[in-house]
């Protein structure tokens, strides 16, 4: 069994609370990897996972970080064994219906984003009932980007803009950035401050390509059913320490 890691409810000594990160990003990668090293079924890498998540939810709370986003399925997955697919899609919505009562008691605003049509109906549902539900909660705003692609997203913004200014509704001179996040499935949303990604893959694969410009990256070997709150406060220690300059001097 592997030993229950040491909850620390508050903010490490060592760390600047009015440095923290806004929001956080996280791309969670390792699951299946986790998994395999211990002769398990990838899909329990996978439950681990949801675990990990439900405590980094948990920590950005405890510590006051106001946004999580995490990368839940991206539109590539769907290229994954249909056995895998279809596990991820009953997990996300098993999860969903059995930690919403403790998300809405936690104050947590719930959000998703990406091309949420192609979702299983049953998952949708649950999608839109737990969006619904935790709207005006005002405590952490959790995102989970599900069947999300950042070239589509970015696309779809493109297409709802031209058929405005085809429409006569807008001139392309109105078109900056401003306007433009507005159309992305982020609006609303603050761009990460930092991005975290699991199993030491320096890549961003298709995620948050716009909104991630300025974020601070940091990479871990540590396979993501294994990340924890002492990982996560490497992962803060070494934000604190960056120069952000955001291309000045
Ligand atoms: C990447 O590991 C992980 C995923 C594609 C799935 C992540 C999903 C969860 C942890 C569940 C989240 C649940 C909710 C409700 C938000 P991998 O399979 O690519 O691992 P590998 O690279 O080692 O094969």
């Amino acid at each position: 069994m592997t030993p229950k890691p040491t909850i620390f409810k508050e903010l490490p000594a060592d760390i600047d609370q009015n440095r923290l990160p806004k929001h956080v990003a996280v791309i969670m990668d390792g699951n299946g990897r986790w998994a395999k090293h211990r002769g398990l079924p990838r899909m329990m890498g996978h439950r681990r996972g949801v675990d990990a998540l439900k405590d980094l939810l948990r920590c950005c709370s405890d510590w006051g970080i106001p946004a999580l986003t995490a990368y839940a399925f991206s539109t590539e997955n769907w290229g994954r064994p249909l056995e895998e697919v279809n596990f991820l899609m009953m997990l996300f919505e098993r999860v969903l219906r059995r930690e919403l009562e403790e998300m809405i008691q936690e104050n947590v605003k719930i959000r998703f984003v990406g091309d949420l049509m192609a979702l299983p109906a049953s998952l949708q549902a649950e999608i839109e009932r737990s969006m619904a539900v935790t709207a005006n909660n005002q405590g952490t705003c959790f995102t989970v980007a599900t069947n999300y692609g950042g070239r589509q997203e970015i696309l779809q913004a493109c297409q709802a803009i031209a058929l405005q200014v085809q429409q006569g509704l807008l001139e392309p001179d109105a078109i900056d950035e401003t306007l433009f996040a507005k159309h992305l499935y982020t609006a609303n949303l603050t761009d990460p401050d930092l991005l975290i990604r699991t199993s030491g893959e320096m890549r961003i694969s298709n995620f948050l390509l716009w909104q991630l410009a300025y974020a601070e990256f940091y990479i871990t070997e540590t396979l993501w059913p294994d990340f924890n709150r002492a990982e996560f406060h490497r992962a803060l220690s070494a934000y604190q320490k960056r120069d952000r300059r955001f291309g000045k001097v």
